[in-house]
């Protein structure tokens, strides 16, 4: 490969012997050094026990309004080294892939028949440039039940409401896995009074949500997560639009597909086509745990009980007087996936199940005081799936622990079998974890916080404020911290354990520490 030294000689060279002719030009233009094009940093993803992906995306202007980041509409080859060591030492693997203007210079390298449990560093090179440096990992071989996974995970960053303080601090933990259950970027216009300046205006197209994408990349504080350890993503309604239960145009949910696959590190499985992508699989950790990540947002029926919300599609919440909320052959995964689940569920030998998903699964009365109200987005406007959840972790007594985003605070508490009838067992618990930015600062409590708990007593814990949420899982128990940061709206806050707990296999509770 040329070094950039090279490059620069070589168009010094042109200009001195006076060649104008298009076609020269043209030529030279193509061989141009590329300055800086590793701007969006680095990314693994999707770990198994032989390999996982490594992603990078070229841009030398990633606030570029086409949402080309500034790049050449020609391809450009990527050299990628993997190593076991920091300083590359000992290159297990390399090799070149190309990035493609149609993919908007993007690079996914699946690599494969890698040692499991072992830790790697990887790096990119083009244009004669290098990129920072990477960690990742394989996971367990199967069956390995003695390596403990410290898991963390988070939701919700919305670039204009605040810095993203949270990733730097996950990042500073070192994690084995980071997993994102939605909300990565949000697709709004201009707020009137941001913290921080998006470019673009409202994502509407492969343009403006390559471009969302971009600028979100070139943050130092998700950069550093990125680079830190392997991620396993989810996406919500903001990856495509506010509220979206598929009433978006299909036009618009290829765009906003495309530009999520080309940003994500995904595995070619979950490429899209046109309007589909299939984002539901399973992580492995040894047998210690399986991660299923569940996608609530492309399959879903409409919204309960939208109607009286005066337009098609509305998301809110929903009285007693919504019985379709209860329908019994109402779905918020589809069938096909609903399918794909129980059979994870009853073939899973680990001791935890893991699922990562987008919206709150436990029932929750959102109206103080004796009047009633449940949201229609959530697990309770379409109940007849969690039942049927909660019937299939009980009859193959799993270990499930849910894990959710989307409400921009911290909270923890139980799913029962018939969360109806308050004497019905719980089979699970769920940790629903704050947003990186969304909402701003917050608080610890709000004034009806108190209220709130008192009227869903399966909900154990709350936090209001931003941050994320720090596991320790090994076959003998689930260590939970939720980590909470002062503020947002300035950089650097330092983060803070809100609540911990401590979850033991067989026994779906939470244990304060
Ligand atoms: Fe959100």
């Amino acid at each position: 490969m040329l070094t950039r030294r090279a490059l620069l000689a070589g168009s010094a060279s042109l200009a001195v012997a006076g060649v104008t002719a298009p076609r020269a030009v043209r030529a030279a233009a193509r061989r141009a050094p590329l300055r800086d094009p590793f701007r969006l940093g680095v990314a693994s993803g999707e770990p198994a026990p032989d390999g996982m992906v490594l992603w990078t995306r070229l841009a030398t202007d990633p606030l570029a309004p086409d949402g080309l980041g500034g790049m050449p509409r020609r391809p450009v080859p990527v050299e990628w080294q993997l190593a076991e060591d920091e300083n590359f030492r000992r290159v297990v693997r390399h090799g070149t892939e190309t990035a493609r203007p149609e993919a908007a210079h993007s690079v996914h390298v699946e690599l494969e028949g890698l040692e499991p449990g072992a830790e790697y560093f990887y790096r990119f090179r083009a244009a004669g440039e290098l990129s920072e440096t990477g960690r990742t990992l394989t996971t367990p071989a199967p069956g390995t039940r003695s390596r403990a996974l410290n898991l963390s995970f988070t939701s919700c960053a919305d670039y204009q409401s605040g810095y993203f303080t949270a990733y730097r601090r996950m990042a500073e933990d070192h994690p084995d896995l980071i997993a994102f259950l939605g909300d990565y970027i949000y697709e709004y216009g201009d707020y009137e009074h941001p913290v921080r300046d998006q470019a673009g205006g409202e994502c509407l197209d492969l343009a403006g949500y390559r471009l969302r994408h971009a600028q979100h990349k070139t943050d130092p504080d998700l950069r550093a997560a990125h680079a830190i350890a392997p991620w396993a993503v989810v996406w919500d309604d903001h990856d495509v639009r506010n509220a979206w239960a598929g009433d978006v145009s299909r036009k618009r949910r290829a765009a906003a597909f495309r530009a999520y696959y080309e940003n994500m590190p995904l595995r070619r499985a979950q490429r899209p086509v046109g309007a589909a992508l299939r984002l539901y699989r399973s992580i492995r950790w040894g047998a210690v745990a399986n991660l299923h990540l569940l996608d609530t947002r492309q399959y879903r029926d409409p919204y309960a009980c939208a109607g009286r919300a005066g337009r098609a599609g509305r998301a809110g919440t929903v009285g007693p007087d919504c019985a379709e909320r209860l329908a019994p052959a109402r779905t918020i995964l589809g069938q096909e996936q609903q399918t794909w689940l129980d059979a994870q569920l009853r073939e899973s030998h680990a001791t935890w199940d893991l699922l990562g998903q987008q919206v709150f699964m436990m029932e929750m009365d959102w109206v103080r005081g004796p009047a009633q109200g449940w949201s229609n987005e959530g697990w309770d406007g379409y109940v007849a799936s969690r039942d049927h959840l909660a019937a299939i972790v009980g009859a193959h007594r799993r270990n499930a622990v849910v894990l959710t985003g989307d409400v921009h605070s911290h909270w923890a508490g139980q799913i029962s079998r018939d969360q109806r009838d308050p004497g019905s067992k719980p089979v699970a618990v769920e940790l629903v974890t704050t947003s990186v930015t969304s909402a701003g600062d917050g608080l610890d409590e709000y004034p009806d916080t108190p209220d709130l708990l008192a009227g869903n007593p399966h909900v154990r814990f709350f936090n209001g404020r931003r941050g994320y949420v720090r596991t320790r899982i090994s076959r003998r128990e689930m260590k939970v911290d939720f980590r909470s940061l002062a503020y947002v709206t300035r950089p650097d806050a330092p983060a803070r354990t809100s609540g911990f707990f401590a979850i033991e296999p067989g026994d779906p509770a939470l244990n304060p520490a």
